[in-house]
């Protein structure tokens, strides 16, 4: 854990600063871990990418493990892997899907993709990861493409399981409105798109203001929340209601409705963010 008074310290600094400063802490305390581990040894700095906190082998099989039950990913699945960071998600997914499945993932982080490239790209030929000039407070502050005007790099109904863990929580509900119904245009009929977000009801509202929560969330505009007004993307949790409307108005069905994961004890499941799996009809 990161002592608080270093976290308020990083609070300060822009948000590439912030986010190096910050990883850089999560590198530190990782040492002893990836000194004793083979595996640990050679997962992606926190300094250089946005790799979220843990393991990183191990919070990719579980995301695996999480794509195969909840959204019915097979062997032969092809993958859009949204907001693809440095491959937590293709790792396991270049040792489980068949040869010539296929993965396509895309980030607006120039070094992810590279670092993918470099980890990944030789071992699957069928995988292909693609940087994209989005534009985001937070990750991309200069980029050209808006959010809400990007178009995903596949052709419609291509793709048989979407994915994107840890992104929209990082967007406004305009941008996750956009990408869902790019998710529906590029999704086969009975195609599966598993993503996170963090979602709002009053009971967990209620929670968040008795502080049972490490994220500080403070109200923000339209019944969202974020944990740094001058910096929204940094994290966003939207109110349940508006993540279900947007996936509804994007033409998919959320048969299993949302299951909350532990940033906000009580939880459904193991993972931390809430967990949605949308289906395009078909
Ligand atoms: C916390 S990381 C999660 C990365 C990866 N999905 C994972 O689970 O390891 C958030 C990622 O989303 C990317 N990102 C943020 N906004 C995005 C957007 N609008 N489109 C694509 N990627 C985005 C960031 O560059 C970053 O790599």
């Amino acid at each position: 854990m990161v002592p608080r008074f270093l976290r308020h310290a990083a609070g300060l600094l822009p948000p590439p600063a912030r986010r190096a400063a910050s990883g850089a802490m999560l590198d530190l305390l990782s040492l002893p871990a990836r000194m004793t581990s083979l595996e640990r040894r050679g997962e992606p700095w926190q300094a250089l990418h946005n790799v979220g906190g843990g393991d990183f082998a191990q919070a990719g099989r579980d995301n695996l493990r999480l794509l195969i039950d909840r959204a019915g990913l097979e062997p032969s699945s092809r993958v859009l892997d949204i907001g693809c960071g440095a491959g937590r998600m293709a790792a396991p997914l270049a040792d489980w899907l068949d040869p010539g499945a296929g993965y396509v993932g895309f980030d607006l982080s120039a070094s992810a993709i590279a670092a993918c490239r470099r980890r990944l790209g030789t071992k699957r030929d069928d995988f292909t990861f693609l940087h994209a000039d989005i534009r985001n407070r937070e990750y991309r502050a200069r980029g050209s493409i808006l959010e809400t005007a990007f178009r995903f790099p596949v052709e419609d109904a291509s793709i048989d399981i979407a994915l994107a863990t840890s992104v929209f929580s990082h967007m406004t509900l305009e941008s996750i409105a956009h990408y869902l119904g790019e998710a529906r245009r590029v999704l086969r009929p009975g195609g599966r798109f598993l993503f996170t977000a963090y979602a709002l009801t009053p009971d967990r509202i209620a929670a968040l203001g008795r502080s049972e929560c490490q994220l500080p969330f403070k109200p923000w505009r339209g019944g969202a929340m974020v944990i740094d007004a001058k910096s929204p993307e940094r994290a966003i949790a939207h109110p349940l209601p508006d993540l279900l409307a947007a996936v509804a108005a994007a033409g998919l069905d959320l048969p299993g409705g949302a299951a909350f994961g532990c940033w906000l004890p009580p939880s459904a499941y193991a993972g931390g963010q809430d967990l949605f799996v949308a289906v395009r009809p078909g």
